[in-house]
């Protein structure tokens, strides 16, 4: 089932997403239904408070270099390492159609997490991977790219972000 995808606005965005149970009947479902409303969307990366679900998970799927798919489902994840080491890349989000900007952020990180078959992972991602892991991250945490600008780039956005606020923005995929 594809979801409408809840916009910059919506004030479950800005919540602290609760942790998965991963016992939960409808986890598969979810997990099914995100990557349809994903690739519906053509978006890279998705977490669920994106669709109006507040629980701990994303899940990506990307080409990140030419043959090289990163794909993977993440379940309470935790960073439990961040280098000091940082890149700046341009970023976009499926919340904020129309908008991106170059965000600096750790270039290497380390993350813990479940997977949809509920078996545990611990590794080292860096570069692009790294990058949108932490992009779906933040959105549990109810935090945006937006909000690891710089105030001038911000100040930049200000119309397009409240175009988005105010219904104004129509992608070709559904919002709430
Ligand atoms: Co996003």
């Amino acid at each position: 089932m594809i979801y409408p995808i809840f916009t910059y606005g919506e004030n479950i965005l800005r919540e602290k997403a609760k942790d998965v149970d991963l016992h939960d009947e409808g986890l598969s479902s979810l997990i099914a239904d995100m990557f349809e409303t994903m690739d519906n969307a053509r978006g890279a990366g998705l977490a669920a408070p994106q669709i109006g679900v507040s629980k701990r998970i994303f899940i990506v799927e990307e080409e990140i270099r030419p043959g090289e798919l990163f794909k993977g489902v993440f379940i309470n994840p935790k960073i439990s390492f961040s280098s000091s080491h940082t890149n700046s890349l341009t970023e976009g989000c499926l919340s904020f159609p129309g908008i991106s900007a170059s965000v600096v952020r750790p270039y290497s990180i380390h993350l813990e997490w479940y997977d949809e078959n509920k078996k545990f992972h611990s590794e080292n991602f860096g570069d692009i991977e790294a990058r949108i892991i932490q992009h779906e991250y933040d959105h549990l945490e109810g935090m945006f790219f937006i909000d690891r600008i710089d105030a001038i780039d911000r100040l930049k956005l200000f119309m397009s972000l409240e175009n988005i606020r105010n219904k104004k923005v129509k992608p070709f995929y559904a919002i709430v």
